[in-house]
């Protein structure tokens, strides 16, 4: 016999034997790997005389293409026999109860927007959502704020790189989404839109990352009796009192026209909060009567179509409803606050099972 025929005799015999991966790649290890059989009779080759060369190469070549066809079948061959053991061994039984060692909470910040969702789901509002990458178009002048704007400084707004051109940002309040949705469908619009927002600021009372709940009305005949109406509804349907004092006072805001910050009522003692009555005032949010500019940067007719924005940041709101002093612990990651300000995940708010 030939060295390839006794190689081959050995090697076919020994891979059909192989009963595992594991043992199959010791074999290809041991016949093609790099002290293997073949590799060491190829060795030899260098020594040989050139017509020894000449016919034994080719034959030791042809032998590593066929053990190398023969271990490849082998080789799913088994993958398959495993795979039908492991598919017959590994069973998952779902019925087991979960563990209850393992506890997840709603975080606050989930929790209010779910909550001002089903307040405002219940006025017939629908929800929009908008980007966090924003350009200056959307954030700044579609809204009436044009470049030369001091409330552009105001903003303390956190730029990106993009195109180099200075024109890419970080959306720094949700109202972009007005245009968004405006742009993007026909009037009569009715909507809320949660998302985050961020701003170069952090103290005690701002964190750079934030979230807002932008309202958004547009229609026919729509006045400022309509926005007061709604929001005096939905204060009091978040704050669950039946009567709660909320004042409009006069402010800017450059995409609106009134506009306006929303005041409710509370009572400060030492050291602790109560909203709903008292001779104090808590600002709680920002609204006006979309401004006419607005309508008209994305195709609307101001003479045939108004309406109303407002806008609400959710931790302010969830620091007074659940009594939370310290805003940026919002942030930290911290279980133990988790487990303590969260919520429980299937209590799903909704205005008659209750907030
Ligand atoms: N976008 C404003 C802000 O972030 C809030 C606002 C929204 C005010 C809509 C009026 C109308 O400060």
């Amino acid at each position: 016999m030939t060295q390839p025929d006794a190689i081959r005799a050995n090697a076919l015999a020994d891979i059909a034997a192989c009963e595992s991966s594991n043992a199959l790649e010791e074999q290809r290890v041991a016949l093609l790997g790099k002290k293997g059989a073949i590799t060491e009779a190829l060795k030899t080759l260098g020594s040989a005389d050139p017509e020894t060369r000449k016919t034994l190469g080719a034959a030791l070549n042809l032998l590593k293409q066929e053990l190398s066809e023969a271990i490849d079948s082998k080789k799913s061959q088994i993958a398959m026999l495993e795979l039908n053991e492991r598919l017959a061994n590994e069973k998952v039984d779902v019925t087991l109860p979960s563990r209850p060692s393992t506890r997840g909470s709603i975080h606050p910040v989930s929790q209010v927007i779910e909550e001002i969702t089903a307040i405002f789901a219940d006025m017939g509002f629908a929800v929009a959502e908008g980007p966090d990458i924003e350009s200056d178009e959307y954030n700044f002048d579609k809204l009436n704020i044009p470049e030369s704007h001091p409330a552009r400084q105001m903003h303390d707004t956190f730029y990106l790189q993009g195109n180099g051109d200075g024109k890419t940002l970080l959306r720094t309040h949700t109202s972009p989404v007005q245009i968004r949705t405006m742009q993007g469908g026909k009037p009569p619009f009715r909507f809320i839109a949660p998302g985050s927002t961020y701003r170069c600021d952090s103290d005690l009372t701002h964190t750079p990352m934030f979230h807002q709940v932008e309202g958004f009305v547009i229609d026919k005949g729509i006045h400022m009796g309509h926005l007061k109406g709604c929001l005096i509804e939905f204060l009091k349907a978040f704050f669950e009192l039946s009567e709660v004092p909320v004042r409009f006072r006069p402010s800017f805001f450059p995409f609106t026209e009134p506009s306006a910050e929303v005041d409710i009522g509370c009572s400060r003692s030492k050291d602790e909060l109560k909203i709903g009555a008292g001779s104090d005032w808590l600002e709680v949010l920002g609204c006006g009567m979309v401004h006419p500019n607005v309508l008209k940067n994305c195709g609307l007719d101001p003479d045939e179509w108004q309406g109303f924005a407002f806008g609400m940041g959710v931790e302010r709101l969830a620091m007074l409803k659940y009594g939370i002093p310290d805003l940026r612990t919002f942030f930290d990651s911290d279980s133990r606050w988790l487990s303590h300000y969260g919520f429980d995940a299937l209590n799903i708010p909704s205005l008659v099972g209750g907030l």
